[in-house]
């Protein structure tokens, strides 16, 4: 068994801040944001047209409490990844397993 992937730090996502962005096996995009103290990893994958949410690494809203794609705004809830308001209303982030341990976030196998 493979050790898992390390994306970043811990100390690299502070609570409501940028996300980090990597990608997945085969290269799909990705991030991971920690919010409410709990790191989140999606792929940066609109559920709109596909593009990606974040503007340089921005992917939180003024008041920190939702995700938004730069794009065309669409707003996400963090946890969920479920879009709650704009041009995809109901659909979802795919969700990416990430784990956080001894000070560092790790890709889930
Ligand atoms: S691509 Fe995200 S809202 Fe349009």
């Amino acid at each position: 068994m493979s050790e898992p992937v390390i994306i970043c730090a811990s100390d690299d996502l502070v609570d409501g801040g940028n996300a980090v962005k990597f990608a997945v096996t085969g290269g799909t995009p990705a991030f991971v944001v920690r919010w409410n103290g709990t790191v989140y990893g999606y792929l940066n994958q609109c559920a709109h047209v596909g593009g990606p949410i974040d503007f340089e690494g921005q992917v939180l809203e003024s008041s920190g409490k939702f995700l938004m794609c730069a794009r065309h705004g669409a707003i996400y809830e963090p946890d969920t990844g479920k879009c709650v308001g704009g041009p995809c209303r109901g659909a979802k982030l795919v969700p990416v397993a990430v784990s956080e341990d001894a000070g560092a976030v790790r890709l889930c196998a």
